[in-house]
């Protein structure tokens, strides 16, 4: 045997015997259920689905259309795919998708507001396939962006790719939350403390929690088949939020504009693997 097929082999083995073990531990300790070979194939699915869903939605985003305009684009394409919207009825949630304009964080319901010229938009849609759900989302411009607009949504998008540059076996949940937060506070932009990214997979949101703020070296360490979101929402002022009296709606104290990109990420042996592909 050459020495390629010799190290393929005994790499299969470790991972063979010790996913077993650790899957337990996890569980055990952690309440984190670790993905096997057949759930990241349903999961890969259902990103496909996502991402599809996110790029559909942006191809019809422009001034004029309204956020329940938005949730009809998605139920429609969801439905053509043979999915389920998780969204809806989560939780008392009214709608198939999340559409935060501007000074929203998260959480905003589709209704009859009508998009502008300059506002930024987040589409954050979850779908079900097969049992297995795929959480992803998107800023996207309104017309032309003003400088404001430009700023907090490329901080943002810069944010979630540092989070998932951190994500490797032996490095730990901590490691994501600092380099997001170093990132946006160097830019003069501030991290939205509560609201995480989450486990995903079997359910809409999972064990562990994944803060976009934090410590190097600190928290859970992360292990093939581990699978969660990272999703900063980064504010263009102070990150102080309130909720409206619907319940969901959050928004900055301040009214500064607010942008969030959202990917569902794998662990895998030696890095990760992005579960809803896009760009
Ligand atoms: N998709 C959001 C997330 O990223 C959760 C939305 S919950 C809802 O975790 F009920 F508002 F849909
Ligand atoms: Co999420
Ligand atoms: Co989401």
């Amino acid at each position: 045997m050459n020495y390629k097929k010799l190290k393929r082999r005994l790499k299969k083995s470790w991972y063979s015997y010790d996913f077993d073990k650790v899957k337990t531990q996890y569980d055990t300790l952690y309440n984190i259920r670790l993905k096997e070979k057949k759930d990241i194939v349903g999961m890969q699915k259902a990103g496909r689905v996502a991402v599809d869903l996110l790029n559909h939605v942006e191809e019809h985003i422009r001034p004029g259309i309204t956020t329940n305009y938005i949730n009809s684009l998605v139920e429609e394409f969801t439905k053509k795919n043979h999915a389920i919207s998780a969204p809806l009825n989560y939780n008392g949630f009214p709608k198939s998708v999340c559409t935060s304009i501007n000074d929203v964080i998260c959480h905003g319901i589709p209704d009859d507001t009508v998009l502008n010229d300059g506002d930024i938009v987040n589409v954050d849609v979850t779908p079900i396939l097969e049992g297995y759900y795929a959480d992803t989302s998107k800023t996207f411009f309104v017309g032309s962006p003003g400088k404001d607009a430009e700023k907090i949504v490329s901080v943002a998008r810069e944010c979630l790719q540092r989070g998932i540059l951190q994500v490797k076996p032996k490095n730990r949940i901590g490691d994501i939350g600092y380099a997001i937060q170093k990132y946006a506070e160097g830019q003069g932009c501030s991290v939205v403390r509560e609201y995480v990214g989450h486990g995903v997979g079997f359910e809409f949101h999972e064990p562990p929690q994944i803060p976009h703020f934090g410590k190097k070296g600190q928290g859970i360490p992360f292990v093939p088949g581990m699978v969660f979101t990272i999703e900063p929402m980064i504010n263009l002022g102070k990150y102080n939020l309130h909720v409206l009296s619907d319940n969901w709606t959050v928004v900055t104290d301040d009214g500064s504009l607010s942008a969030q990109f959202e990917q569902t990420i794998l662990v895998t042996n030696n890095g990760f693997e992005i579960l809803t592909p896009f760009d």
